[in-house]
């Protein structure tokens, strides 16, 4: 196996590997705009893939709206970032016209018909390893292709067919390939050869190189389906063909009928305040936007700015904040067409606050000391970001994943594509971690048609009824922490949005009981502080890679572009 899955702290370094799947935000120099250096006036695109982010500023500037600089975005992301961008899996996208309309789409992948609560166990109801991970098992119904032609059937405005020839075109003639893609493809060689035998996909005899060309014929076919019989050009005909023909080489559930079944579905934003800001985020079954409104509510009346970016007092109340919430998540949180999610409970004020009670500043409070809440009257339920705003100040806000890097790493033969391996974010048996170490219970068992439970928190925040900021990022568990860390930075540190985003990041889950922090974002003698009352802080790789754009007082638009990959940020 690849060192993707072959080390003993797996889920940690599954994290690392998710950080490379995602995000866009392409960076050019200023072309129209008064504003300061890096401002523009007409629109951006922030993603993951300098080629991708162009297709989305072209889009932008032949008069396209956001939702059509999406859509090209999406595509040419599934060409360029095969880690992560993809048509084989699914995501969320959040909306916000120029006039405050909000909505968002649920693409996220759905559990196969045939798929039930016991398929990763052995007689002995002990989970398969990697089962859920690296087989044709491991896949949901993917949800993108249905998502983008769901969105672009709602708010777009420029033909279907223009936005996916960019994608053929990137497919075709290929691309040159950056420093990173070139290392991640080299590191899951091994696993692509052994998982797909007769396939020549992604893999080559020598080492890939920084600047190499990769052409992908067969995704250039696959997306000219798409382009000339949209929903149809995936969903049926040829491309479900191979789909269905690859899942029966490999023993996959994933059938024609769940295909055509598939359904991405429109759901009302959940939406919060933080200091007066309006934050417009993704509901179930996405537990990213409940997360993140829980945690702004709880560190809201503390004096931050005063206590001071990643100073102890700053990160021990985040800290205790977040072990409450992932603990809830753990709990409470599904798909809300089959379980009843607490929405109302969780966002309270009142059982939030409560939530903070027993936080002391003597010591850390043991994470075993914590249970998801109880609530008096229990109610009546290497993933990719990009961030787009359009010459009108619409913007989207879409996450994207095949969940670990490369997915599955199983390619449908003669389409091309890779599969996502997003059954593995159901629970597999309560209290048993998946591969980010999150657990989960009833509310995330695996039913057939069900979605699995994400992390993913694409979100848009307002001020005084205007937009403020789009935001987010890939990263698994560690997505909600460092949207909820981005935001702060802006808000309450006062950073500037590429500031924001590459600052250093920390992040807690509740379990395991341990604060992990990337190199550098905390002194010694925070770090001294932390220890001293009882915090385990462990070191680590980055985390996360946030892709964001921030509206100026004076009306222009800034990017922020995460260092941690090759994300850009292009604008005019
Ligand atoms: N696959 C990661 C997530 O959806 O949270």
């Amino acid at each position: 196996m690849s060192k993707f899955n072959n080390k003993p702290n797996r889920y940690f370094d599954a994290l690392l590997m998710v950080l490379f799947i995602v995000p866009v935000a392409c960076v050019q120099k200023r072309l129209s705009v008064n504003g300061n250096d890096g401002q523009y006036r007409n629109g951006m695109v922030v993603c993951a893939y300098p080629d991708a982010a162009k297709v989305g500023l072209d889009v932008l500037k032949k008069g396209g709206n956001a939702v059509d600089a999406a859509v090209a975005v999406q595509f040419a992301l599934a060409v360029t970032l095969p880690e992560a961008g993809n048509i084989g899996g699914g995501g969320f996208m959040v909306y916000r016209s120029t006039g405050g309309e909000t909505n968002t789409l649920d693409f996220r992948e759905k559990g196969p018909a045939t798929s039930n609560a016991n398929m990763y166990l052995d007689q002995a109801g002990n989970v398969i390893p990697d089962m859920s991970l690296y087989t044709h098992k491991a896949s949901g119904v993917p949800g993108s292709v249905d998502g983008m032609v769901q969105a672009h059937a709602k708010y777009g405005k420029l033909k279907w067919a223009d936005l996916v020839q960019p994608a053929i075109d990137l497919a075709r003639k290929g691309f040159k390939i950056t420093k990173h893609l070139a290392s991640d493809l080299n590191y899951a060689s091994a696993q692509f050869k052994q998982l797909n035998p007769g396939k020549n996909y992604l893999v080559k005899d020598t080492q890939w190189q920084e600047g190499d060309l990769l052409v992908q014929e067969d995704l250039a076919k696959t997306f000219e389906q798409i382009r000339d019989k949209g929903r149809d050009g995936f969903y049926d005909g040829i491309v479900a063909d191979q789909l269905v023909a690859e899942m029966n080489s490999g023993g996959g559930i994933i059938s024609k009928a769940d295909l055509q079944n598939y359904h991405s579905v429109w759901r009302k934003a959940i939406i919060g305040t933080y200091l007066g800001y309006k934050i417009i985020t993704m509901p179930p079954p996405s537990s990213g936007g409940i997360a993140l409104l829980q945690l702004l509510k709880s560190v809201e009346k503390y004096p931050l700015q005063r206590w001071g970016y990643n100073q102890d007092s700053t990160v021990r109340l985040m800290v205790e904040a977040e072990r409450r919430v992932y603990a809830d998540r753990s709990k409470y949180l599904g798909d809300p067409d089959f379980y009843k999610v607490p929405v109302d409970s969780l966002l309270n004020p009142v059982y939030i606050a409560s939530r903070m009670n027993n936080f002391s500043w003597d010591a850390a409070t043991p994470s075993t000391s914590i249970q998801p809440g109880t609530f008096v009257g229990y109610e009546s339920d290497q993933t990719t970001h990009y961030s787009i705003v359009d010459r009108e100040g619409n913007s989207v806000s879409i996450t994207t994943t095949l969940n670990d890097t490369f997915g599955s790493r199983i390619f449908v033969k003669g389409a091309g594509f890779l599969l996502n391996n997003e059954m593995d974010d159901f629970s597999s048996k309560p209290g048993v971690p998946n591969m980010y170490g999150l657990i989960g219970g009833k509310a995330n068992s695996i039913q057939p048609g069900k979605r699995m439970l994400s992390s993913m928190t694409p979100t848009i925040v307002e001020k005084d009824g205007k937009l403020f900021m789009v935001v987010g990022t890939p990263g698994g568990s560690t997505i909600i922490t460092s949207v909820f860390q981005t935001i702060l930075n802006v808000i309450a540190f006062n950073q500037n949005m590429q500031q924001a985003v590459a600052s250093k990041r920390f992040h807690h889950q509740w379990l395991p009981d341990e604060v992990t922090v990337e190199k550098g974002a905390l002194d010694s003698a925070t770090v001294i502080k932390l220890q001293n009352k009882g915090y385990k802080v462990t070191t680590r790789g980055g985390i996360g890679r946030v892709d964001a754009i921030l509206k100026t007082p004076q009306g222009y638009y800034e990017g922020g572009a995460d260092p941690r990959g090759d994300d850009t940020k292009l604008g005019w």
